[in-house]
Order: C-alpha cells, then sequence, then structure tokens
C-alpha cells in the first residue's frame, strides 16, 4: 500500500552547516540547529521535511567541540551522494521464478472463511542444520571453559572453578553414557553447578557428595557430535563462574538392532479456545526418538471431523471439524510405531468452544478510536495463524481491532529464502491478504537483521554479502513495494554493551552495510517508510549512546531513513516513562518519525500484576500520542496465546481471547 506523499528525504538537506566527525573514527554527536515537526498523519517520506523554513535565520553558530544541541544534522555536501551501482545480472543468487509462486488453497485445510490464501509449492526444505561442530573440532580435545565474572572483579585475585577429570566423549547410539562432573575450587570452598540444555531424555541427577551424574542414551537421531555444557558457579563469588562445553560423539553401532526401540509419542497440542461455528484444524503429528515417523490415529473425532493430509509433510495429518456447541472437546490421539505396530503411545488433546457472544468487546474498538486520531494501532501477526485451531477468531479479532500488522517471522530471510533460488512466498501474501481484507497497512519486517538467516547467508563469502543484501531487499520491495508501507530496513545493528553489533553485515561491509541497505530500500521501494529498528534504545543505555551519533551521521550523509522503530520489549516493573519521553523527542528533533514497533510488557508473577501491565502500556500509549512525531504503536502480538514471551503473559489479550487490563487501558487512552 503506498501512503500519499513524496519522497524528500534523499534531498540535500540545506540547514545551517556543523562538523561532524566520521563514524568510523568516533561514535561523536553531531549538532544542528532547526528542528523537524510533524503532522500527526503518516505520510510516506515526509520525515525529514523541515516544517518551516529550512534555513533557520536565528540558528546559533555552532563550533566544534559545542555541546550538541537539538535538531538535525546538515549534509555538508550540497550533492546527493553517488547513486549505487546497478543490481548484477544475472543476480548473485538465483532470482524467484515462477516455480515460487504460491497457488491457491483449494482445500478446506485452513480456518479462513472470509478471503482467499494461498500456499507455497509444495516443496519440502528440510530444517536447516545449526552451524556444524566438526570431527577436528571433536579431535581437538574439550574447548576451553568460558569464564565470566561481574564487571570489576580482579580475576587474578581468586582462581575459577573447573570440573576435576573433565574430557569429551565418545558411545554407540544405543548405548548409556555416564559422566561424573565434579566441580573443584583451587581457593576452597565448593563450588555450585548448573547444567545448560540436556539433550532430549538426559538426565542430570545430584550425587549429595558435591557431584552430579550426566547419564545418557542417546539413539539414531543422535549421531554426530553433540555438545553439552555446565557451568561451576564459585563457593565465594557466585557471579564468578566456568562454562565448560564437552563435545559427546555418538556413532552408529555396527549392529543397528542393538539399538532399543521406545514407543512413540503424540506432540503436544497447547490447550486452544475456539469460536462455536468455526472450522477448527489441530495438526496431529507424532515423533520417535528413533527419527522415524508413527502414523497418527484419531481415536475420538468429534462429529464431522474430517482427517486431512497435509500439503507437504506426510507425517502430519489435519483434523477438521466445526464445534456446534459450546463446552470442551476432548479429543483421543494414538501415535503408533513405525518399526513395530504394537509400540504407541497416546495424547488427550482438549479444545474449548465458546459462543460467538463470548468475545463481544465493550466500548469502540481500539482502531476506530485510533483511527479518529489519524493513528495507527497495531500487531505483529503470529506466522500461519489461518492454519491454528484457533485461526478464524484470530483473524476476526485483531482484524477488527487494530489497523496496522507487523510480519511476526514470515517475511524473515529464513523462511522466505531459505536455499538460494528457493522462495516462499505465501505467508507474506498471506499477510497482506488479511490485511486488504481488514484494511490495515502493512509493516514489513525486517529486511536487514542478524538473526534467523538462511545457513546460505551465513556460510557465504564475506565478499558477496554486500549484493545478496541488496538482492534481498530488492526482492522483497519489488514483491511486496505495493503492499508494505513500512520497512524496518535494518533490525538490531547496535551490540548491546554499546557501538556497532559484529554482525555478518558489519563484518563484511563495517557501518556503510547500514547506508547501503537504506539506499537499496528507497530505490526499490520509493514510496516506502524507512525505519531502523532496535531494542533498548527508548530509555538510556549504552546503546543510546551510540543511536544518537549513528543517526546524525546517517542524515549527514542524506541516507534515506524515515524514521526508527522502538522495540520496547519491556516488563510490568518499567518505570522509565520520562526517559522515553526524551528519547523520542531527540529522534523528532532529528526530523525522524517514531514507531513504537514490538511493545510487549511482561508480567514476572508474584512480582507484577496485569494492572501494573496496564499502566505500562497506558504510559506507553499516551507518550507516543503526546509525540506528533510518533506515527504508530504496535504490539508483538495480541493475545498470550500465541506471545514469544508466553510464559510472562506479556500482551493485550489473555490466552482464551478475553481482553486484560491493558486493553481497556488502550482503550481509555485512546478515548481521551
Ligand atoms: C521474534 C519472534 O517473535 C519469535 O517468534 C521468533 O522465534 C524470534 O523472533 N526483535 C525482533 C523480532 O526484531 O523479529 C523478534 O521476533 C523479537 C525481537
Amino acid at each position: 500500500m503506498h501512503l500519499v506523499g513524496v519522497s524528500i528525504s534523499t534531498m540535500p538537506q540545506l540547514r545551517t552547516l556543523v562538523l561532524c566527525l566520521s563514524m568510523t573514527t568516533a561514535l561523536t554527536a553531531c549538532s544542528g540547529s532547526s528542528s523537524g515537526g510533524g503532522d500527526g498523519v503518516t505520510n510516506a517520506g515526509d520525515s525529514n521535511q523541515p516544517t518551516t523554513d529550512p534555513v533557520n535565520p536565528d540558528a546559533p553558530d555552532v563550533n566544534p567541540g559545542d555541546e550538541p544541541t537539538a535538531g538535525p544534522p546538515v549534509n555538508p555536501n550540497p550533492e546527493p551522494p553517488a547513486a549505487l551501482a546497478p543490481l548484477p545480472n544475472p543476480a548473485t543468487s538465483e532470482s524467484p521464478g515462477f516455480d515460487d509462486e504460491p497457488s491457491n488453497i483449494n482445500r478446506p485445510v485452513t480456518a479462513i472463511t472470509r478471503y482467499f490464501l494461498v500456499e507455497n509449492p509444495a516443496r519440502r526444505i528440510e530444517p536447516q542444520p545449526t552451524l556444524g561442530i566438526t570431527e577436528t573440532d571433536f579431535a581437538t580435545g574439550m574447548p576451553p571453559a568460558v569464564i565470566t565474572a561481574e564487571n570489576g572483579f580482579d580475576t587474578s585475585t581468586n582462581s575459577a572453578p573447573y570440573f576435576d577429570g573433565l574430557t569429551n566423549q565418545e558411545i554407540d547410539a544405543g548405548q548409556v553414557l555416564n559422566v561424573l562432573y565434579k566441580p573443584v575450587d583451587d581457593d576452597g570452598g565448593l563450588p555450585g553447578m548448573f547444567p545448560n540444555e540436556l539433550p532430549e531424555s538426559a538426565t542430570f541427577t545430584d550425587n549429595f557428595d558435591g557431584t552430579k551424574t550426566f547419564s545418557w542414551m542417546p539413539l539414531q537421531g543422535d549421531i554426530g557430535i553433540t555438545p553439552f555444557t555446565v557451568t561451576a558457579v564459585d563457593g565465594d563469588v557466585p557471579s564468578y563462574r566456568a562454562e565448560q562445553t564437552i563435545l559427546i560423539k555418538v556413532n552408529a553401532p555396527a549392529d543397528p538392532s542393538t539399538i532399543p526401540n521406545f514407543p512413540p509419542v503424540v506432540n503436544e497440542v497447547r490447550e486452544h479456545t475456539v469460536r462455536v461455528g468455526d472450522p477448527v484444524l489441530l495438526e496431529l503429528k507424532g515423533s520417535d526418538r528413533n527419527s522415524t515417523y508413527p502414523s497418527v490415529e484419531v481415536l475420538t473425532p468429534p462429529p464431522g471431523a474430517t482427517v486431512l493430509p497435509h500439503y507437504i509433510f506426510e507425517e502430519i495429518t489435519v483434523l477438521r471439524f466445526i464445534p456446534e456447541t459450546p463446552g470442551v472437546i476432548n479429543i483421543d490421539v494414538l501415535a503408533r510405531d513405525a518399526d513395530d505396530p504394537n509400540l504407541t503411545g497416546t495424547r488427550t488433546i482438549s479444545v474449548t468452544a465458546e459462543p460467538k457472544e463470548a468475545f463481544a468487546l465493550p466500548g469502540e474498538r481500539l482502531r476506530a478510536l485510533a483511527g479518529e486520531r489519524g493513528f495507527r494501532l497495531g500487531f505483529a501477526a503470529v506466522q500461519e495463524f489461518y492454519y491454528r485451531p484457533d485461526g478464524a477468531l484470530y483473524s476476526d479479532l485483531a482484524g477488527l481491532e487494530f489497523n496496522i500488522v507487523s510480519a511476526e517471522n514470515s517475511m524473515k530471510w529464513d523462511y522466505i529464502n531459505p536455499e538460494p533460488g528457493t522462495f516462499r512466498w505465501a505467508d507474506a501474501d498471506n499477510l497482506i491478504a488479511f490485511a486488504k481484507h481488514y484494511n490495515h497497512i502493512v509493516h514489513g519486517h525486517p529486511m536487514i537483521w542478524h538473526r534467523q538467516l538462511p545457513i546460505w547467508i551465513r556460510e557465504a563469502p564475506e565478499a558477496s554479502l554486500e549484493m545478496h543484501m541488496r538482492e534481498f531487499i530488492d526482492r522483497l520491495a519489488v514483491r511486496y513495494g505495493d503492499d508494505v508501507a513500512i520497512w524496518d530496513v535494518i533490525n538490531e545493528p547496535i551490540a548491546d554493551e554499546g557501538g556497532f553489533r559484529r554482525s555478518i553485515w558489519y563484518n563484511a561491509m563495517g557501518e556503510d552495510y547500514i547506508d547501503i541497505a537504506f539506499r537499496q530500500a528507497r530505490d526499490s521501494d520509493p514510496d516506502g517508510i524507512l525505519l531502523l529498528n532496535e531494542y533498548d534504545i527508548a530509555w538510556d543505555t549504552p546503546k543510546t549512546e551510540t543511536l544518537f551519533p549513528l543517526l546524525d551521521s546517517l542524515l549527514l550523509k542524506s541516507t534515506p531513513i524515515d524514521g526508527v522503530g522502538f522495540q520496547l520489549h519491556i516488563d510490568a516493573n518499567f518505570d522509565k516513562f520520562d526517559e522515553v519521553e526524551a528519547n523520542f523527542q531527540k529522534v523528532a528533533d532529528l526530523g525522524l518519525d517514531i514507531y513504537v514497533t514490538e511493545l510487549d510488557v511482561a508480567i514476572t508473577a508474584g512480582v507484577a500484576t496485569e494492572e501494573d501491565q496496564a499502566t505500562v502500556y497506558a504510559r506507553i500509549l499516551d507518550i507516543c500520542l503526546n509525540q506528533p512525531r510518533c506515527k504508530a504503536l504496535q504490539i508483538w502480538g495480541f493475545t498470550d496465546q500465541y506471545s514469544w514471551r508466553r510464559d510472562q503473559n506479556p500482551l493485550v489479550f489473555d490466552s482464551a481471547y478475553k481482553p486484560k487490563p491493558a486493553y481497556f487501558a488502550l482503550q481509555e487512552r485512546l478515548a481521551q
């Protein structure tokens, strides 16, 4: 969707000339004079446009070394910088083709009846292997321990704890491995210890003599090298720790029948609340520790239920039914071993159907209240919500409540383009179909990030990364430019301790990657609103000390950036509202727009309440509404059922789709 407006943000800005040190040499604040304004209406590309005469006659002289003052920095170069070289032809990696095009879903396998959905070509793509540990790594011996201590602790005064006699291990699948963990500290005292994630079915038990035993029977699926980490904690200084990893090499036994066959299990399906009259889809799958797939049988199908195959994964059985009356529906499901039909496992899956009226919401919808102010209020849509048991309810509630939607995962590189020349567009296409149906604008997220990258990119030669980056931006923008209003062009470029994050992008191109990415995005989608999105920058952190000089330097280079996305993954005890207000203002003073892109407010049980959470939501909304440059507030999800921080119920609807105090707090503030 193109918003009205003309892109002028690439034009040189004629403002008072200031000096700004290059980002390469130092992250130093740049200073300017006039301040940008905002009209409260989201217009593509208007963010760098000064609302007053661009030449401010009252601007004070600014000398190098002066305290920075608010105001956009000035590009001392009156010529626009050289355009990016054209993208290579043929492309560096294979371009999307007709064989990547999704097709309409013509079978009753989704929860959605109101708009058309598509599916990817039925091409199975195996999950990406994690970057491998090699035989050479194993042969090199146990990796060195990683020693950590609190800042300021002098590690030369105290020796770190370690594990006595620990080494790498080698075993055949089907055998039991026992490893004794005996932490010692040469300074005396008894160190503690805790394991990182255990392999499935492994145990780590206390021997009540200061030692613990790791015990594991690896099976067929474990053949290869598995790292296992235990942290030893100094007896005197608890922050002084040694993280020790061992490598466990599991071999295939000469006689495969020596590996015992365990019964399969039916994979867990969490409890769901659905609406009477909506189609409910349950994707059922079993798993077996020997890496075969059990067959799945529905023992107690609900009335009228049908069983359908999944369009890609033969091991998934789709159960579809439409609950006609309210109540709890229990479905018994059985998994049968692929090798031995007498080996089975069962599970009961529970779905609660409630009548339509149970989901009626009091008062006005948030989108109506937001719309009256020309404001955007939104959510991030969980990937493939339309295949979920409660997909119809999810779609209707979010569709009618909000007016802007982000892609939580469906536009990420590892999903869209998992292998060179393979593109999975369907999920993003479907998100746009949802948005069109409910009249939302779409926030594309993210173009360039250091996480959720496909392995072929993580392993690509450094010299090829610039073109891969530009091509990916171009492919997203060309396909979705007409439908996506806002892009997170760069996500999370700043390290937690400040400075640039040493991502593959930074390592390949230095800080220039940011400028190049924005230019490519502008070239490929001239009307898109282009954001830099980051976490922990709304209050003062080491990251903000990098953010503001970075923004200054981008503006000086006429980088086509329109605004800053503030992620805001916070908790219900959050109280730095004054800093949020001030940092929003600093961004506004640069002539940039502000988007709250990923707000969620975690509740730590016993520490904070839903009321505390509501207060935080309302305060953030309040700050945004009071700031003319703040164009949208987007929640990272809307129902706790599908939050990435689900344990801490951070969203505004509960897992059963009932509004929480936070919902009413937003409603009340929007109505003011
Ligand atoms: C998260 C998603 O919510 C999860 O489902 C996924 O497993 C990991 O990514 N900052 C971002 C988002 O920019 O893309 C992240 O989303 C949350 C943090």
